[in-house]
């Protein structure tokens, strides 16, 4: 008999819930987004995020049961994500999926968000199996991570200040695109000449995958600075392009790298950032002339969405890791 299964997602500004089958067919996937509530504030403004999930929540939960044609009573478990992300926004999913789970006597999952966004490529690649390298890159993190087990992992590189979804979300303010800034700013990026201006790339050494995007976001704000000072014209495509060409090239070659060091094969993408043109083409590139198989999920289970936490969650229901009634959000959770 087919298992179903109910996740919910809030640790930011997506309020989201889905059902799955067995793990890896999506039957719902419902996603309320909070970008036009929080776009006059150019960012999320976490206690608007929370009193927005409260109010959103329950309508979105019933959606997600009604086009998956089911009911409380078909479900076999409830999965929710309970860090890292937003306290006051975490609370509110992880305090439904409690209510629910008590009350319908059904199994409680608590899933670590970065586990749903690697999870999202099981959903778009039936036939990917662990274990591979992930380039986990979104507004709050940019992990590798080699992908042992479907419930474990190991960090091979991590960002050691901002995340690139982070880096393209501050330039994008400074450009004044507005929020959320990646897309807007990847738009602006393709009218524009990658290699008009230098940006720097921050290396560790060998043997060490971890990124720093916060030297070149000083560096493209210096150089508006200059050419202000100057009285020289900006070019905002030109600098979008060469911004997003020396992150995506760090991103891309640090994984490639840890990937060799790994002895793997196989790479996937996930997180928000994934949903990038550039850092696609470029892996596309990469991965084809280095002999890698490339995965990565489509734009709708890139960004945050509960489809991924669902089948994240039904592999740690499979091993019967279950959450119990005082599971809490966990801001700073880790992998
Ligand atoms: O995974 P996600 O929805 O939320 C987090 O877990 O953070 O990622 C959101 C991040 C934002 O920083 C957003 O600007 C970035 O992903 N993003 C992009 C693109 N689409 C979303 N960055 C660059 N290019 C894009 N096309
Ligand atoms: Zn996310």
């Amino acid at each position: 008999m087919s298992q179903l299964l109910l996740a919910i997602e809030s640790s930011c500004d997506e309020t989201a819930a889905a059902v799955l089958k067995d793990g890896r067919t999506v039957l719902s996937n419902v996603i309320s987004s909070q970008i036009p509530i929080h776009e006059r504030y150019g960012g999320v403004v976490p206690e608007i995020a929370s009193r927005n999930h409260v109010l959103n929540l329950p309508g979105v939960i019933d959606k997600a049961l009604s086009d998956a044609g089911c009911t409380f009573r078909d479900l076999c478990a409830i999965a929710v994500t309970y860090g890292p992300g937003l306290v006051g926004a975490l609370l509110t999913g992880v305090s439904a999926a409690k209510a629910i789970a008590s009350a319908r006597n059904l199994p409680l999952i608590g899933v670590n968000h970065i586990h749903g966004h690697i999870a999202a490529n099981y959903i778009a690649h039936p036939d990917l199996e662990p274990p591979f390298v992930c380039l986990v890159a979104s507004g709050g993190h940019s992990h590798i991570v080699y992908v042992k087990d479907y419930t474990e992992f190991e960090i091979l590189g991590r960002t050691r200040d901002d995340a690139a979804g982070e880096a393209f979300d501050k330039i994008a303010r400074v450009l004044g695109l507005g929020y959320p800034g990646g897309p807007k700013l990847e738009k602006l990026a393709e009218e524009g000449n990658s290699e008009a201006i230098s940006f720097p790339r921050v290396t560790f050494g060998d043997g060490c995958y971890d990124f720093s995007f916060s030297g070149v976001k000083t560096a493209v704000i210096n150089y508006i600075h200059r050419q202000e000072q100057r009285g020289e014209a900006i070019c905002k495509a030109d600098l979008a392009a060469s911004f997003q060409r020396a992150v995506v090239e760090a991103l891309t070659e640090h994984t490639i790298a840890a990937a060799k060091e790994k002895g793997c094969s196989v790479i996937t993408l996930a997180g928000g950032v994934s949903a990038n043109g550039a850092l696609r083409r470029s892996f596309d590139a990469a991965t084809q002339k280095e002999g890698y198989t490339l995965y990565y999920p489509p734009l709708v289970l890139c960004t945050d969405n509960a489809a991924m936490i669902g089948c994240a969650g039904y592999y740690l229901y499979e091993k019967e890791i279950f959450a119990d009634s005082t599971l809490n959000a966990v801001p700073n959770l880790k992998l």
